[in-house]
């Protein structure tokens, strides 16, 4: 059965893990589309789609394999295809596999409908994404990746066992890059506006080590069961229902920030054109070293493609 609704999400990738837990999470969320998962093994998209059409059936969202014909037209196109890491492997090496990858599902995708927005997911997702918007034809501002709004989750689970405060009403980011070369806005971290480092509980807390925890979780995650997706799976869904729905909710992903010249994982508002504004961040000096660093990592890795 075809969703009721106009609105159209495809999933290229929408076989494997990443891409089966983002259309459950669309299908969980009660995302009003129709969700079609693309393959290149047509079985998996199409044992997935079966699968995750079975909970579908008291929500008000659809789930079925798709053509890549019928994902180039959709409203939003999420990237999910190629390889994935392997224990102890940095993301920044998938990207030799995965830029051919991204190349040719844009071409595959063409005509894309002029509207359509694409969110990618693959990895390095910066990289990925420069690749993606150069191959693709549509406006920078079309075209964004998932970039640390992960990481950033994870930070704000850690600060919220500290501070006794909810996820959600924590403010606080990872930025630069998806990858090993992130780092924490901590000058920019609150609490109702307060900075969060002067709240009493934080008083004590080694940043160094909470850093590395974030930084360190995928790996983890991996190392303990081969790869990460439920955490990303939800966020891309989250980020494609600010998309459909037009929030211009303010999110920290792979966006083309015009002051540095490059995508790069940074907070900006969502909504029916993909970007609607790249936001300012305050920094101190250590932390835009570290900005840096992670600029010139990705700017180096995009010289290359
Ligand atoms: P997976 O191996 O389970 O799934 C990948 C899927 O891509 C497979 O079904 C495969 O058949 C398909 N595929 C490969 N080449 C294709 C092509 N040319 N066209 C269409 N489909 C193609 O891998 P998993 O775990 O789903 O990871 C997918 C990607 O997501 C990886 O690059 C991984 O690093 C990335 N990822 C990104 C996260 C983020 O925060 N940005 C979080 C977790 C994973
Ligand atoms: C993650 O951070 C591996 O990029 C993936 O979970």
């Amino acid at each position: 059965m075809s969703a009721s609704v106009g609105q159209r999400v495809s999933i290229i990738g929408g076989g494997g893990n990443v891409g089966a837990a983002t259309a459950f999470a669309l299908i969980v969320k009660g995302v009003s589309a129709e969700v079609l998962l693309v393959d290149v093994s047509d079985k998996a998209a199409e044992g997935q789609a079966l699968d995750i059409s079975d909970a579908s059936f008291s929500l008000p969202g659809t789930c079925r394999k798709g053509s890549y014909k019928e994902a180039g037209q959709s409203d939003v196109i999420i990237i999910t295809a190629g390889a994935r890491q392997q224990p102890n492997e940095p993301r920044s090496s998938l990207i030799d596999r995965n830029y051919k990858v991204i190349q040719s599902i844009m071409d595959s995708l063409k005509p894309i409908k002029a509207t359509a927005k694409i969110l990618v997911v693959s990895n390095p997702v910066d990289v990925l994404t420069d690749i993606a918007q150069k191959t693709s034809g549509l406006p920078r501002h079309q075209v964004i990746g998932s970039g640390t709004y992960l990481d950033s989750g994870r930070l704000r689970n850690e600060l919220s066992s500290i501070t006794g405060v909810s996820p959600r009403s924590i403010h606080a980011y990872m930025l630069g890059e998806h990858g090993d070369n992130q780092f924490t806005g901590w000058s920019a971290a609150n609490i109702a506006g307060r900075p969060l480092l002067d709240h009493s509980r934080m008083k004590g807390v080694d940043l160094d080590s909470l850093y590395e925890k974030i930084q360190r979780k995928a790996y983890v995650i991996i190392d303990a069961k081969g790869s990460t997706f439920y955490g990303i799976g939800m966020c891309a869904a989250t980020l494609t229902q600010a998309l459909l729905s037009n929030t211009s909710q303010v999110f920290p992903v792979t966006n083309y920030v015009e002051q540095y010249g490059c995508y790069m994982s940074w907070p900006a508002a969502i909504g029916y054109d993909g970007v609607e504004q790249s936001l300012d961040v305050k920094l101190d000096d250590e932390e835009r070293k570290k900005l840096q660093t992670a600029i010139d990592a990705i700017k180096g890795a995009c010289s290359g493609y």
